[in-house]
């Protein structure tokens, strides 16, 4: 045996080899830009695992609203505070009050002179860790426009919170609640043509024979998911200049348009979906909701049928715990669907019937809240600037949790920017790839994005159908009129693997 202790052991300190037949060196190799995505030990949320989205990008969207739509839905923020001011009559509740509005006006400074993103006043709130972590790793010294533009929008939004999070009186006080309240109660024809639809319970027609049986079951969820995905359609942040006509045409939920409607989703996993949903018998659905009013709504019928179908036994719910991109869902939100179905008189023109039927239905899903069928929720990683990518880092209790359930459906654009890490991600690339540790990691559970495009990143689109609309229809990103459904199922990419091995065929 060698004495490892002899200097001779030592490993040399350089090697010089002499090789004078290999190829010669090439300097001309070109960068391939990207395509070529950052190996997931090396991103973090400064730098995705494609180029990020930044305000200054002046291409982009993202340069849209963080330069005029962030002020303007500043600016009417302020406006709702100073009508609330007006009704009140207690003085101490009315000096707090402007000083919430003193606040705001210094946001908004802040925004329109691009200052740098300051850590979060400890207004005493959980999730405080959770954003100065953030700023003190990746952020600082970033501005509003050179921040990438998915945490820096988010970083408003929290902002604005501490604006009343560090009153007195007004520390839950929502900016958006009357804009939310009010698209609801706009959307009469679209909310009677479900509820007359739906408020008779769920029946299977047993003069069928279990095959035709099972081909309505399938019809049905396949256009109760449209509609669930349709709803999202409409978001106040995006409202500004529609008409009252334009909201019902796009919230229209008839058989014909829906047939249409399947023709614009240009990512289609449906029929991916009910092969993994026919599956689950009172399984345990998990909707990570997006918008307040109309879409929650909508989300609510889709649950009522999982169900009752005997597809769910539970639906956990996960709202936002604070005012979130305008229409997102709150607790509060919740509690006023469901109360001004029962109990309001938000629809002048509605006939007794459609009053009934709306009423049927809110006392049913007031009863799943009260027998445990419907839970909602609100984890506070919902309102951070972090993507999904990091859910099982900064929120492992919450992943776990995620990893209960049989299928994790993601509404909305947002949610959808979040699980692609809102970067320039090539659009052919699978979306397993695109949410990274939610697909890959082991545990996750199935995972499901129904998003109308309201926003630049797209993902497992064909590149042709890309390239045709961005040459087509310049706008086609931020429209809502296109959507996808797109499902990451680990399982079936594991038996995809090991049918690989096997050599068997797969039809995934
Ligand atoms: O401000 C832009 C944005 O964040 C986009 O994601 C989208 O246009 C909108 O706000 C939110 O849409 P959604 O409610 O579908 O998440
Ligand atoms: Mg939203």
């Amino acid at each position: 045996m060698g004495d490892r202790s002899h200097e001779t052991a030592r490993p040399a300190s350089k090697t010089l080899l002499n090789l004078g037949n290999l190829p010669p060196k090439q300097m001309n190799f070109e960068t391939t830009g990207s395509s070529f995505p950052r190996r997931a030990s090396r991103v973090d949320p400064n730098n995705p695992p494609w180029p990020a989205y930044r305000g200054y990008h002046e291409y982009s969207f993202a340069h849209e609203t963080m330069g005029k739509r962030l002020p303007t839905i500043l600016g009417k923020a302020v406006d709702d505070v100073i009508k609330t001011l007006n009704e009140q009559h207690d003085e101490d509740l009315i000096l707090d009050l402007l000083r919430c509005i003193d606040r705001m006006h210094k946001l908004m400074n802040e925004l329109m002179n691009n200052e740098v993103l300051r850590p979060i006043i400890d207004d005493g709130e959980g999730d405080i860790p959770l954003w100065n972590k953030a700023i003190a790793k990746y952020f600082r010294g970033k501005d509003f426009m050179n921040a990438p533009w998915l945490f820096a929008e988010a970083y408003k939004y929290r902002r604005l919170h501490e604006c009343f999070s560090l009153s007195r009186y007004w520390k839950n006080y929502d900016v958006f609640f009357r804009q939310k309240c009010d698209t609801f109660a706009r959307s009469n024809t679209a909310v009677f043509e479900l509820s007359t639809r739906f408020a008779t319970p769920y029946k299977e027609d047993t003069s069928l024979t279990a095959v035709e049986q099972e081909k309505l079951r399938k019809l049905l969820f396949l256009e109760l998911t449209q509609i669930a995905l349709w709803g999202n359609a409409t978001d106040l942040s995006l409202l500004i200049n529609m008409t009252e006509e334009d909201i019902k045409k796009i919230q229209s939920t008839g058989g014909e348009h829906l047939a249409a409607t399947e023709q614009n989703i240009l990512g289609n996993h449906l029929s991916q979906l009910w092969n993994l949903v026919k599956g689950i018998k009172n399984g345990r659905i998990d909707i990570v909701l997006d918008n307040a009013g109309f879409e929650l709504y909508c989300d609510c019928v889709f649950a009522d049928w999982l169900v009752q179908s005997g597809i769910a036994r539970e639906v956990h719910f996960h709202g936002k715990r604070i005012p979130w991109f305008v229409s997102d869902v709150t607790r509060k939100d919740w509690h006023w669907l469901l109360n001004a179905m029962n109990y309001t008189f938000l629809f002048h023109d509605a006939s007794d019937a459609e009053m009934q039927s709306l009423r049927e239905l809110g006392k049913r899903w007031r009863q799943y809240e009260t027998e445990g069928k419907w839970i909602y929720e609100q984890h506070p990683f919902w309102c951070s600037g972090y993507t999904f990518w990091s859910i099982s880092t900064e929120a492992p209790d919450l992943f776990q949790y995620l990893c209960e359930s049989n299928l994790v459906i993601f509404k909305g654009d947002l949610n959808h920017r979040k699980l692609t890490y809102d970067c320039q991600a090539p659009t052919g690339t699978p979306f397993d790839i695109a949410i990274g540790p939610l697909a890959s990691e082991p545990g996750a559970p199935p995972v499901l994005s129904l998003r109308t495009i309201k926003s630049d990143v797209v993902v497992d689109i064909p590149l042709d159908v890309t390239a045709r609309l961005d040459e087509e229809e310049p706008g086609w990103r931020i429209s809502g009129k296109y959507a996808v459904v797109l499902l990451s199922d680990p399982m079936k990419q594991e038996e995809h693997l090991r049918n690989a091995e096997t050599g068997e065929a797969q039809d995934f």
